[in-house]
């Protein structure tokens, strides 16, 4: 799917160490019950295996959102994905789970998973666009015991 930038002056990279403060802000504000930890996202930077992608959408030099996901044996996942609140609705998220299907696609990736709270309004909508269907559904799967959908788009 082909999208327009959001903002032009918006730029899609990799993340880097020093990004985790603004990050961190980003997910503590967007999954209050249940943040990653700072470790985890140091833990990915740090080993940068080849399959996982950990990317930023940084405007003005700073971080509005960002997106985490792997391709492994032309699997995908998207383990994460966030928009700083003041920047949604926007387009944001859209440009970044695009790019990252750009990647994905480069890497050689056939089928594309997540999981997504089922009621999770804004994220659902978001996949829906993509074209991002119900596989499955696990139970409890979440802190608050809410169930998830896993969702899957061919690549
Ligand atoms: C989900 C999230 C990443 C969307 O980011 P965003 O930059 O606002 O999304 P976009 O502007 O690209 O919106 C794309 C589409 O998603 C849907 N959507 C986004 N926010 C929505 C909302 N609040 N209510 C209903 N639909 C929404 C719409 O279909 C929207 O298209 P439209 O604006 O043309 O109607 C953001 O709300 C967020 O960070 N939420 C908290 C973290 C989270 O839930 N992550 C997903 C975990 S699975």
């Amino acid at each position: 799917m082909k999208v327009e930038k959001p903002f032009p002056e918006i730029i899609f990279e990799q993340m880097q160490q020093k990004d985790l403060e603004q990050v961190m802000a980003i997910e503590k504000a967007a999954f209050p019950d249940d943040p990653w930890h700072v470790s985890f996202f140091k833990r990915e930077l740090h080993k940068r295996k080849t399959y996982t992608h950990l990317y930023v959408a940084r405007l003005n030099n700073r971080v509005i959102g960002y997106i985490v996901f792997y391709i492994f044996c032309g699997e995908g996942q998207i383990m994460n994905i966030a928009v700083a609140s003041e920047y949604r609705r926007r387009g944001v998220a859209t440009y970044l789970l695009a790019s990252a299907l750009e990647i994905a696609q480069k890497n050689r990736g056939r089928e594309i998973f997540l999981e997504v709270a089922v009621n999770n309004t804004a994220a659902r909508g978001l996949y829906k666009q993509f074209g991002f269907e119900v596989y499955g559904t696990r139970k409890r799967y979440y802190h608050n015991g809410e169930d998830a959908y896993i969702l899957r788009k061919e690549i």
